[in-house]
């Protein structure tokens, strides 16, 4: 079965995460798959909603480790699959709502700050450990963080990249409401038929006017990250981070 499920029904639009085995992390293949189900859901007048969903057990590991190291992505151009996805997401213009259940980790809570509604399973654990990689945060998370979090609170999920369960995500607002997780999708679904049945027009133009505010901002600081993303993917400490991973031992940065 495909790693990305998509599902439409009585205009809402269900993209389901399907690579459980591997926690859901994300490989070019599936940033592409779902870059095209938004293309196609902004696209198609039936499609008035759109629901993003992981397993009740894990919403995503984030981005596929592996392909970091066999494809890692020029994130700073707009072709490639990843940037396709983080600009789909940013710049969606009908309603996005999540369900996370599980562990969210980089892009798998990152993804989120573009959503419009996210419920939580009360399993629901968000990290966002792009410094722990060696790395750098992107899709914007680097300004939405901070505005959402506040600074402090925002340096501990970026700097320390310390994980926050889900009645944190509810304090600062990144979640709705928590729920059992075996309700998680189900209330995602109920509140996407909500949404479904007003005028799409009334939706789409009360979205834009919530995020016009910041969406050249937005655009601008992926574009920044995704440049600084690019290059420390090759640097010593994503390597080692890389590699640390693939032999389940912590990584040593003594030296970089
Ligand atoms: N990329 C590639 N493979 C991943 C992955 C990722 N981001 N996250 C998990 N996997 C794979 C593991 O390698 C393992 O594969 P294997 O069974 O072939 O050995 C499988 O998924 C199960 O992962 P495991 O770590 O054993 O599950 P867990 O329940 O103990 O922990 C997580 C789940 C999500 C907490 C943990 O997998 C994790 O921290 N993953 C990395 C997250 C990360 O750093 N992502 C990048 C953010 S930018």
């Amino acid at each position: 079965m495909s790693d990305i499920l998509t599902h439409t029904e009585a205009g809402v639009m269900t993209i389901t995460l399907n690579r459980v085995e591997k926690k859901n992390s994300i490989t070019a293949a599936m940033y592409g798959a779902m870059a095209d189900a938004l293309a196609s859901a902004a696209a198609d007048p039936a499609v008035r909603v759109v629901v993003l969903q992981g397993h009740t057990t894990v919403f995503s590991a984030g981005n596929d480790i592996g392909d970091f190291v066999a494809r890692p992505p020029a994130v700073a151009t707009g072709e490639t699959p990843v940037y396709r996805f983080l600009r789909g997401i940013a710049s969606f213009p009908k309603p996005l709502v999540a369900a996370v259940c599980g562990p969210a980790v980089g892009v798998g809570t990152t993804m989120l700050f573009h959503c419009d509604l996210v419920y939580a399973g009360d399993n629901a654990a968000f990290a966002m450990p792009f410094v722990n990689l060696g790395l750098c945060p992107e899709a914007a998370s680097s300004l939405l963080v901070p505005q959402m979090l506040g600074y402090h609170r925002a340096a501990e999920a970026l700097l320390l990249g310390e994980p926050f369960m889900a009645e944190a995500a509810l304090e600062v607002g990144l979640v709705n409401r928590i729920v059992p997780p075996m309700e998680a999708s189900a209330l995602a679904q109920a509140q996407a038929r909500k949404l479904a049945a007003k005028p799409l027009i009334s939706l789409m133009e009360t979205k834009r006017l919530m995020k016009k505010g910041q969406a050249a901002l937005v655009k601008q600081q992926m574009d920044d990250e995704g440049a600084i993303f690019a290059r420390l993917l090759t640097e010593p400490a994503a390597r080692e981070a890389f590699a640390a991973f693939a032999e389940r031992r912590k990584p040593d940065f003594s030296n970089v």
